[in-house]
């Protein structure tokens, strides 16, 4: 493509997250640094089925950076796994002219991205999830944020929990990972952290973790539950009948999607924002752009779809010791 890019369109798709507008506004504005034109393409592949679609100058994206949420809105579209609906999704960046497309989004955006790559187009993506559930890259835009959301949520519970004695079971989102779970749980000095990674031993997880904190003095209790490993009133119910506690549960839920980006959020978004178009821009498809050790690295989307990523073992470590698990 060298040269040639004009125009380029970016789009968000699935769960939005907090920093994809810092991402859109870092497409948008490298793209005018280079001189290219960038479209937004509204409702992530639905609409770019319907060429649902807005030109995003310097001023358009101004003060975006702070704002939580998508200006560009997020959808997940069953239609754009068919054939009919990548077709129209073609014909669509045909009538725009679009010579490239960056997608924020997660696993199912690089899929769709990839079989646009497999008709022609260049696409790069950039992950955006709450989840932190990509293989390549050791953060995602969003992740940093939820954590912190949900900290303070958990630090508000333990409160009230604590005037009255209870236990608390709270259910963070993740998907089917427990990368949020985990790290929220080490921040928040949780009693037990359940995660779908690992095999839940009620016993050993949950209720002698509450008994060694109530042989201390420890008169209200913190259990975290990953949305992946299944109901949290299931082991709230438990708790009850097991260890008999007064059991509260929270299902933190869409809370951790909003707010105003933390500042890792905003500056890795402006970062790989800024990478996704210069991808594009020295003539670069099927990629993923995604961060590792500290740098910035670009990864092959099949080869990306095609990892897995494991809990971090360490703070799986450190999260069990500080429980009092052992290693
Ligand atoms: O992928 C982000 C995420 O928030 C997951 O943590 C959660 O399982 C899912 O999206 C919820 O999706 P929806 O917003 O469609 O209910």
């Amino acid at each position: 493509m060298g040269n040639a890019v004009r125009r380029i369109g970016v789009l968000t798709s699935g769960g939005d997250a907090p920093g994809m507008n810092s991402a859109i506004r870092a497409v948008a504005r490298t793209c005018v640094s280079r001189g290219i034109e960038c479209v937004g393409i509204r409702r992530g592949f639905t609409g770019l089925i319907n060429g649902d679609a807005t030109m995003l100058d310097y001023a358009k994206v101004s003060g975006l950076s702070r704002m939580g949420g998508t200006m560009l809105y997020s959808a997940r579209s069953d239609e754009f796994r068919t054939e009919a609906g990548i077709q129209k999704a073609l014909n669509t960046c045909k009538l725009l002219g679009l010579d490239g497309i960056v997608g924020i989004g997660g696993d199912g955006t690089f899929r769709g991205l990839h079989d646009l790559s497999k008709h022609g187009i260049a696409v790069v993506g950039v992950p955006g999830t709450i989840d932190n559930d990509i293989a390549c890259s050791s953060y995602t835009i969003g992740y940093d944020t939820a954590c912190n959301t949900a900290v303070e949520c958990i630090d508000r519970l333990r409160d009230t929990m604590q005037s009255h004695e209870r236990c608390s079971v709270v259910e963070v989102m993740g998907h089917r990972a427990g990368h949020l779970a985990l790290y929220v749980g080490l921040a928040c000095g949780a009693t037990a952290v359940l995660i779908p990674e690992k095999e839940v031993d009620f016993e050993a997880d949950v209720i002698e973790p509450i008994r060694r904190a109530r042989l201390v003095g420890t008169t209200h209790y913190m259990v975290i539950v990953a949305e992946g490993v299944g109901s949290s009133y299931d082991v709230a119910q438990r708790i009850r009948d097991e260890v008999a506690l007064d059991t509260r549960v929270t299902v933190l839920g869409h809370i951790q999607r909003g707010g105003a980006p933390s500042a890792r959020d905003r500056v890795n978004a402006a970062h790989m924002g800024y990478s996704a178009v210069t991808l594009l821009a020295e003539g670069k498809s099927d990629r993923v752009v995604c961060r590792q050790n500290d740098q910035y690295l670009d990864y092959d989307i099949d080869e990306a779809l095609s990892m897995k990523k494991g809990i971090d073992e360490d703070k799986y470590t450190v999260m069990r010791t500080l429980i009092g698990q052992g290693t």
